[in-house]
């Protein structure tokens, strides 16, 4: 707990598995979903999309639970910040993993949600239906057993012709709805239990609320109730195209791809301006954002979520203090590096968090897409819309909590080892590649591995996803700072670079 000493024991399970208001997938369904496509979710614990299992909860780290109104109170799971804002790192030599608070986690977000997605289209499908109902019912009911599955089937076979007519007139659950509104399911619309199947249970309305649910669990998401035409790039392990989606989400506003990495939220009680392109000074109106993006529904203008627990989770991230490095350091060499940084880093790096951290893309040179994008046009258009966001409790800021600086921040380098792969689009390894000149850095490399290279500081070469610099939006151009260095010296720079 030493980067959380303000934090007590229940605001450290608050900030795993607390409420952000993105419930979105019912528990029982999501059980069932890994069960049904075992090659949309490989493993039942999650871990394949970079989570973190936690076995004492049943979801792993970042995974909220509370039953939500619109899915038929069902007890349903979403993310919180832990899921995109812990990770655990481990020594590339062996050892115990190191949990730490703050830094991009592993997680593919873009992933998970997008398996979810591609299960709710899937389950649009009569021989889908059947294995996942059966799945269901097993998932739900403590009694669900051989007899209650033979039922199950049985009265499938009997009504079968129907149940197929029911999924053909409503494949996307959305007749009667406009788009992104929520039906209203009943908790017993969606209950299958043995004692309903042996007293003769029609299949129909089940089926037609199952359809519905999904319905409701794309619209909170704001995804669209027919598959695209074209599946949007795979950002990876700590990263995706965050302004893109909520622009797109909440704006309506389509624009070009441009993932970043996960931020890092620690030490923030000595930062005004964050984001990599120091666009936001609203860490309530940030986080909002997120929430919403993430599965809190947006109705009109009306936010369905509990503004407490985002306040609560806002203080809890203000407190996270830099994890100090956790292996050995050379502390003769990081004496010598401390004089190198000085000379060629800490004049961007150091100093008082001002405008004057701002680069443009030109000056520093790297992927310049997530900077121009994000326009003063955009800004007022986030504004416009904290502004006039109806949540109870919720009361937006005096000032623009937005801006379009269309530059990028140079941040403070606390915990830089813990913040691997670097640049705020994650597309440079480890810091030795970061100080090698950008022409001759790797062009792709696999991200997806918690284990770590304490020589080049950043995680190992190895990983389901790859990451490749010549596609859109992942340049791993620029930042040349100290790439003519000698060798031993860029060593000492990394030495020091520890102690940060
Ligand atoms: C789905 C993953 C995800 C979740 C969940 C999430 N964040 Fe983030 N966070 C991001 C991304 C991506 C960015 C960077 C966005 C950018 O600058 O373009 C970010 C940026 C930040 C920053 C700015 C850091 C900096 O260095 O500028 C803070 C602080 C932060 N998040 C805190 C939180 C808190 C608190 C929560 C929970 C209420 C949360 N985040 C939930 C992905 C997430
Ligand atoms: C002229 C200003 C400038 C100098 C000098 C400079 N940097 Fe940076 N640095 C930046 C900017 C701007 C960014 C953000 C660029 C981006 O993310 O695209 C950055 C990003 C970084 C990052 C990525 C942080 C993260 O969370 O991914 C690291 C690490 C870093 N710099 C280290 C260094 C080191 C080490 C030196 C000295 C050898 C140095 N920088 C010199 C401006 C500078």
């Amino acid at each position: 707990m030493a980067q959380v000493p303000g934090w007590s024991r229940d605001d450290l399970h608050f900030f795993l598995h607390g409420s952000m208001g993105t419930e979105v997938v019912p528990e029982r369904v999501l059980r069932a979903f890994i069960r049904t496509y075992p090659d949309l979710f490989p493993r039942e614990d999650l871990s394949h999309f970079g989570l973190i299992p936690d076995p004492a909860f049943g979801w792993p780290v970042g995974f909220s639970r509370r039953p939500v109104p619109h899915l038929g109170a069902l007890y349903a799971v979403g993310v919180n910040c832990a899921s995109c804002h812990v990770a655990e790192i481990v020594r590339a030599t062996g050892g115990a993993p190191v949990r730490v608070f703050g830094p991009a986690s592993h997680f593919d977000a873009e992933a998970f949600f997008g398996a979810v997605t591609v299960a709710t289209f899937r389950t649009a499908d009569p021989a889908n239906m059947k294995r996942f109902l059966s799945v269901y019912l097993a998932a739900g009911d403590p009694t669900g057993d051989e007899t209650a599955q033979q039922l199950l089937a049985g009265q499938w076979q009997r009504q079968e012709p129907a149940l197929v007519a029911v999924i053909a007139d409503d494949p996307s659950g959305s007749k009667g709805v406009a788009v992104g509104v929520l039906h209203a399911i009943a908790g017993r619309e969606l209950s299958l239990d043995r004692a309903a199947l042996e007293s003769g249970m029609d299949l129909a309305p089940l089926v037609r609320a199952v359809l519905r649910l999904f319905h409701n669990m794309r619209a909170a998401l704001h995804i669209p109730d027919r598959p695209p035409d074209k599946v949007p790039p795979a950002s990876g392990p700590g990263r995706n195209d965050a302004f893109g989606l909520l622009s797109a989400g909440l704006l309506g506003v389509v624009q070009p791809y441009a993932p970043v990495k996960y931020g890092v939220a620690w030490n923030l009680e000595g930062r005004r301006w964050v984001h990599w392109d120091g666009n936001t000074q609203s860490p309530i109106g940030r986080n909002l954002l997120a929430s919403l993006g993430l599965g809190a529904p947006l109705l009109g203008k009306r936010g369905l979520l509990d503004f407490t627990t985002i306040v609560r989770q806002t203080e809890l991230s203000e407190k996270i203090r830099a994890p100090r490095y956790p292996f050995t350091i050379d502390q003769p060499a990081a004496g010598r590096g401390a004089a190198l940084y000085r000379a060629r880093c800490a004049s961007c790096h150091d100093g008082p968090e001002s405008d004057a951290r701002l680069h443009a893309p030109e000056a520093v040179g790297t992927e310049p897409n997530r900077a121009r994008l994000f326009t003063q046009a955009q800004a007022e258009r986030l504004n416009t819309f904290l502004a006039e966001l109806e949540i109870p409790g919720y009361r937006p800021l005096d000032v623009p909590g937005i801006r379009g600086t269309q530059k990028y921040w140079a941040p403070r380098l606390a915990g830089v080892w813990a913040r691997a792969p670097y640049l705020h689009n994650g597309s440079v390894r480890t810091i030795l590649e970061l100080l090698t000149p950008p022409g001759a850095r790797a062009k792709s490399f696999r991200r997806g591995s918690q284990r770590y290279d304490t020589g080049a500081l950043g995680y190992v070469d190895e990983g389901a996803y790859v990451l490749d610099t010549t596609a859109q939006g992942n340049s791993n151009a620029g930042h040349d700072y100290g790439t003519d260095l000698s060798s031993a010296q860029k060593l000492e720079l990394i030495e020091y670079l520890k102690t940060l």
